[in-house]
């Protein structure tokens, strides 16, 4: 049972979370698909608030099959593949469609069929990244569905889907190919078993481009969505709440690092390969070692590498800032080279400013403003992360 739960992906949606996903279905809907059915608990709640809707499910777990069955008997429950499996022959595309799901959120390897449905829902889709997630995929079908009658999806996604750059290619293929009405920010907290911060997507598939979008946050205590955000987007944006609301705490007109000719790199090496490789390389742990935000660093490691163009963008030099890029127990603080050189690893940015930019953007760095953009900028599970892309759009702090 314990190997099914995580090889299937098994955690049953949370009441207060299938309420709120079956709040958001469209009233014209008459038809309810989940793929990845499990208990019903999506269904059940869809149920509960319209007892007039046709009701189907797929499971392909026996065990949750039988459990699906004895928990909503109304609804047609089959036990196959969500992915491949054939639909139920009462469904009717003539209806309004609303394909609801919390899919498994695991590892696959697809096949070329599967890959194929994941190209018809995401036509312009180059990456490889995401590939061998099951939930993009469950995604893709239930895009898929819908279309055929216009219809909506209504789909928690994990919130990396919403704020990893993995993503942003799923993310603007959704932007421009289907209308996101709402993404909803789901905390940690609702989902007992899992502790997964989640979003609920709430996707209109009759429209071909997406003009606004609705983010907000969900309170499982008063069970409330609070408004975060609500605009235009460009296409491949981030769409997790916490991100947009740091920034309306910051002047949205100011420059930005990239507009005052800074440039970030990062390292080459991991710290296992620049130690194996003895370069004496700057990790994220030794800018522990600064003293009032200024570091010496009075080696000159690894000058004997053969490339030097590519070793020469993992160096730093005095007058360079450094910040850790990731990391789990990091001090994300700013420091300065004051002299020395030395290679960094992969896991610090070396901030390279004009001269004539260099006081504002050490003043940014020291302004208080800028641990909280930090904290709504970086994203991860395990460790945080922060990405080349978005430390070029930090606010120069005044
Ligand atoms: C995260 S649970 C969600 C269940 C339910 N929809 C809910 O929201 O509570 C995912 C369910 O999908 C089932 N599942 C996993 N892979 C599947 C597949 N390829 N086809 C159909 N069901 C699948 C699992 O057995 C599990 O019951």
């Amino acid at each position: 049972m314990q190997d099914n739960r995580q090889a299937l992906g098994q955690y049953m949606t949370p009441d207060i979370v299938a309420n709120l996903v079956a709040r958001n279905i469209p009233s014209g809907v008459t038809q309810i698909l989940d793929l990845a059915a499990g208990d019903c608990s999506l269904l059940r709640a869809a149920q509960k608030r319209r007892s007039d809707l046709e009701l189907f499910g797929y499971e392909i777990d026996s065990d949750m099959h039988r459990r699906a069955r004895q928990c909503l008997p109304s609804a047609k429950v089959s036990l196959v593949n969500g992915l491949t499996g054939r639909l139920h022959k009462d469904f009717d595309t003539q209806n309004q469609i609303a394909v609801v799901g919390n899919p498994p959120f695991t590892e696959m390897v697809p096949t070329d069929a599967l890959r194929k449905i994941l190209f018809k829902a995401f036509p312009g889709l180059t990456t490889k990244l995401g590939g061998r997630r099951s939930e993009v995929y469950f995604l893709a079908r239930s895009l898929l569905i819908a279309k055929v009658s216009n219809g909506t999806v209504a789909i928690l996604m994990p919130i990396s889907f919403a704020d990893g750059d993995i993503y942003s290619q799923y993310r603007s293929e959704l932007m421009k190919n289907y209308a996101i009405r709402k993404v909803i920010e789901i905390p940690e907290n609702a989902f007992i078993a899992t502790e997964a911060r989640t979003v609920l997507l709430i996707i209109d598939t009759s429209l071909n481009n997406t003009k606004q979008i609705d983010i907000g946050r969900f309170d499982v205590t008063t069970e409330k969505v609070s408004r975060i955000y609500k605009g235009q987007l460009h296409a491949g944006d981030r769409l997790d709440a916490r991100y947009y609301d740091g920034r309306t705490k910051f002047d949205a007109h100011a420059l930005q690092l990239k507009d005052v000719g800074v440039t970030v790199t990062r390292g080459v090496y991991s710290h296992k390969e620049a130690k194996t490789m003895a370069l004496g390389a700057i990790h994220t742990s030794d800018l522990a070692r600064a003293r009032n935000g200024k570091m010496s660093l009075n080696q000159n490691n690894g000058m004997h590498h053969r490339d030097t163009d590519l070793l020469d963008n993992a160096m730093a030099y005095p007058g360079d800032i450094l910040l850790p890029r990731t990391g789990s127990r990091v001090i994300w603080s700013p420091v300065i080279v004051s002299d020395g050189s030395a290679p960094i690893t992969d896991h610090v940015f070396r901030i390279r400013v004009p001269s004539a930019s260099l006081e504002a953007v050490k003043n940014a760095f020291m302004h208080p403003n800028f641990n909280a953009w930090l904290k709504c900028t970086s994203k991860g599970v395990c460790a945080t992360v922060l990405t080349k892309r978005e430390l070029l759009t930090m606010p120069l702090f005044s």
